[in-house]
C-alpha cells in the first residue's frame, strides 16, 4: 500500500483546527480539488477541452473546464452552513449563500487557473482563500489578506498536491489515488531566503517599468554581471505551475504592471491569485509585493480587482522593491 508512513489532510485538519465547520469547510474544498483533478485528467476523453462561446467578468474565453470546476467547487460549499458569501473568477458577482453573521466564512477561488494550459497538457490548479464576517449583516468580502484565516491550492500535475497554511506552517498533500486521501508529503514547506531562479513572461519586455528591466538585465548578465552569479529562468504561464515551483526550490515570480497592462492595474487577479499566493509565500517565509507593497496589505476595492505581483525569495523580492523606489 502506498502512503502507509504519511498523516492524511483530514486527520491533520481534525487535530490542528479547533472549529468544527472550518474543518468540514476544508475538507469540502479538498474534495472539490480531487474532483477538479479528475474532470482536468479526463478532459479530453470526455469532450471537455478547447473553448466555449462565453466570456468572463475578465474578457477571457471560458473553457468547458473553468465552468465545471466553478460548479464543482459551489457544489462542495454548499453543505457547508458557515459559508455566507463565494467570489469565484468565473462569476462576476459575488454570490451571497445566506444572510451573512459574525464569523461566517468567505472563499475567493480561482476554480482552475492558467487553462490556456489544458489543450496543451501541462500543470493548471484551483487556488482559494478563505477569511471570516467581521459584523453581523456585513456584506464586505473585500478584506485585506491580512485577514485571512487560510490560503491553499491544488496543483493538477504529474501529481495533485494541495498546499495548505493557516498562517503558520505550509503543508502540502499529495492525493494518493489507492487511499482515496490527500497525504502529508511535504511537511512545513519554506521559501529559500535568495534565489538564483525567475519567472516572468519575456514576451511583455518592451511594456516593462524600469526597475524590472534592470532587475532581468543584471540576473542574465551572469557571473560577469552585477549580480555575479548564474540565474535560470522558468515560466510556465500557469500562477500556480510557477508558485509551486518557487515555493518548492525557490526563486522569484514577477507579473509586473507595465505599459500595456497598466490601464487595468496589471494582469493577475488581487482576490484570488495574488493575495492567497502572498498569504502562503508569507506563511513559507517568502515575501510578496505589488513592486513596493505588500499584498497581504493592500486594500481591495473591487472584487475582479488587478495588481501586479513580485514574489518568492525575500532577498529578490526586496531587492526589486528596492529598484522601484
Ligand atoms: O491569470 C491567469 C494566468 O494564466 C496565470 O495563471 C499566469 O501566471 C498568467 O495568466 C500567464 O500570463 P501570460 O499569458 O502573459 O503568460
Amino acid at each position: 500500500m502506498t502512503g502507509a508512513w504519511h498523516a492524511s489532510l483530514s486527520k491533520m485538519l481534525a487535530q490542528r483546527v479547533s472549529d468544527p465547520d472550518l474543518v468540514q469547510l476544508l475538507d469540502a474544498i479538498a474534495s472539490a480539488c480531487w474532483s477538479i483533478a479528475r474532470a482536468v485528467r479526463t478532459s479530453a476523453l470526455d469532450d471537455n477541452q478547447g473553448s466555449t462561446d462565453t466570456v468572463n467578468v475578465q474578457g477571457e474565453a471560458q473553457k468547458p473546464l473553468d465552468i465545471l470546476a466553478n460548479d464543482l467547487f459551489m457544489q462542495a460549499l454548499d453543505p457547508c452552513s458557515r459559508v455566507a458569501a463565494a467570489l469565484s473568477e468565473e462569476v462576476e458577482e459575488v454570490t451571497w449563500l445566506k444572510s451573512p453573521q459574525k464569523g461566517d466564512f468567505i472563499v475567493s477561488f480561482d476554480p482552475l487557473d492558467g487553462s490556456s494550459n489544458i489543450d496543451v497538457d501541462l500543470s493548471v490548479g484551483t487556488i482559494f482563500s478563505i477569511s471570516t464576517i467581521v459584523a453581523d449583516n456585513d456584506q464586505e468580502v473585500l478584506q485585506k489578506g491580512r485577514n485571512l484565516l487560510v490560503a491553499g491550492y491544488a496543483i493538477y500535475g504529474p501529481s495533485t498536491v494541495f498546499v495548505l497554511t493557516l498562517g503558520d506552517f505550509v503543508d502540502g498533500f499529495t492525493l494518493d489515488l489507492e487511499a482515496d486521501e490527500f497525504l502529508l508529503t511535504y511537511p512545513d514547506m519554506r521559501i529559500p531566503f535568495e534565489a538564483s531562479e525567475f519567472a516572468i513572461n519575456v514576451s511583455r519586455q518592451r511594456h516593462w517599468p524600469q526597475p524590472v528591466s534592470q532587475y532581468v538585465a543584471d540576473c542574465i548578465s551572469g557571473p560577469d554581471g552585477p549580480r555575479g552569479k548564474a540565474f535560470n529562468m522558468r515560466w510556465t504561464a500557469s500562477l500556480v505551475a510557477d508558485f509551486h515551483r518557487i515555493l518548492t526550490r525557490g526563486g522569484v515570480f514577477l507579473y509586473p504592471v507595465d505599459e500595456e497592462n497598466e490601464a487595468e492595474g496589471g494582469k493577475l487577479r488581487l482576490m484570488y491569485e495574488a493575495i492567497p499566493m502572498a498569504f502562503i509565500t508569507e506563511a513559507a517565509g517568502g515575501a510578496a509585493t505589488d513592486g513596493i507593497d505588500s499584498i497581504l496589505d493592500l486594500q481591495p476595492t473591487a472584487s475582479h480587482q488587478r495588481v501586479g505581483v513580485v514574489l518568492g525569495s525575500s532577498d529578490e523580492v526586496q531587492r526589486i522593491a528596492a529598484a522601484h523606489i
